[in-house]
């Protein structure tokens, strides 16, 4: 019986978390993108996403990099998932292409990646 009711609990816990993050990173209600913010998107981020996120850059269809205004980009990540991959870095290959994103560790402190994030967000359809 104890032990059902663990289970029980840890499921319905489970299908919170679900809920909650069935959206997935999302710009905070009203914002608006700071201008410096774009800036530095665009100077270290648009090389390979794009000025808009769609990654219709060179590298972009290089590295068949998905496109960053679809809500399905932003399904699966959280603010901590999206900030390490970003200072770290990241290396894979998504159907026989190899992605890779270097790592902004020395370039950009954790709070600049995360506006940086927010901001990308913002550009969701
Ligand atoms: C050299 C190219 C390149 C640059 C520059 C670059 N990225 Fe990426 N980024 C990638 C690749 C490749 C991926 C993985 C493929 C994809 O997202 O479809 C990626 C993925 C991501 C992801 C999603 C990670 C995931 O798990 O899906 C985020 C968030 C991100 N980049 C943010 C940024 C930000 C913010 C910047 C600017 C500071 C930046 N990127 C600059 C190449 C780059």
């Amino acid at each position: 019986m104890i032990r059902h009711l663990a289970l029980a609990s840890l499921l319905v816990a489970l299908l919170i978390s679900q809920v909650l993050l069935a959206d997935g990173m999302a710009p905070p209600p009203g914002y608006k993108p700071d201008k410096k913010v774009k800036r530095l998107f665009e100077a270290k981020c648009a090389s390979c996403h794009g000025d808009d996120g769609r990654a219709k850059t060179e590298l972009g269809l290089e590295m068949g990099i998905a496109d960053m205004t679809r809500a399905a980009y932003w399904k699966d990540l959280t603010p901590e998932v999206a900030r390490k991959e970003v200072l770290e870095g990241l290396k894979r290959t998504v159907k026989g292409k190899e992605q890779e994103m270097k790592p902004f560790k020395d370039r950009l402190t954790p709070e600049q990646v995360d506006a940086l994030n927010i901001y990308a967000t913002s550009l969701k359809k």
